[in-house]
């Protein structure tokens, strides 16, 4: 039996039908199309599914779709302001903080998440701020260059009065 769910998805509001087994990363990836989250391993290690809900990093493949009801669900596609990349996407392009990238979405979205609770973390924050999510290519040391950088330019940013692309509005949670 299928169960109504409404949630809203990078700002937009959708409702849909789904199995009640089903989980929000197949929810997003299958029936909202957003395929930029990933699936990268069956234990909930990896990180590569990592998205916000309700501003607060969860791993997508952790949790059901029906359980997002409600709530408010940010993906990488939702970071970018039309071709203007958020400052955590820009950040990795600029400092080579992916190889693969089947990693990277949900290292940015963990990243965003970090800056959100910690605007100005040191190299091991960032380490322990990042530590559930794997990458099988880097040596780390590019991912955690990227996220210091994404950190001066969001802090450059708001001291501009510009508002970052893609900001999430809330950021509760631990
Ligand atoms: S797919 Fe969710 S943690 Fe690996
Ligand atoms: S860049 Fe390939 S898994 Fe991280």
């Amino acid at each position: 039996m299928k169960h109504k769910v409404a949630l809203t998805v990078n700002g937009t509001r959708r409702e849909d039908e789904v199995e009640p087994r089903l989980l929000l990363v197949h929810y997003l990836r299958d029936v909202a199309g957003l395929t930029g989250t990933h699936i990268g391993c069956d234990t909930s290690q990896c990180g590569a599914c990592t998205v916000l809900v309700n501003g607060e990093a969860i791993k997508s493949c952790t949790m059901f779709a029906v359980q997002a009801q409600g709530r408010e669900v940010q993906t990488i596609e939702g970071l970018a302001n039309g071709e203007q990349l958020h400052p955590m996407q820009q950040a990795f392009w600029d400092n080579h903080g992916l190889q693969c990238g089947y990693c990277t979405p949900g290292f940015i979205m963990a990243g965003v998440y970090l800056l959100s609770q910690n605007p100005n973390p040191t190299d091991d924050e960032i380490r322990k701020g990042l530590e559930g999510n794997l990458c099988r290519c880097t040596g780390y040391v590019n991912i955690v260059k990227s996220v210091k950088d994404a950190a001066q330019k969001m802090a450059a940013a708001q001291g501009s009065g510009r508002p970052a692309a893609g900001t999430p509005v809330t950021a509760g949670g631990e």
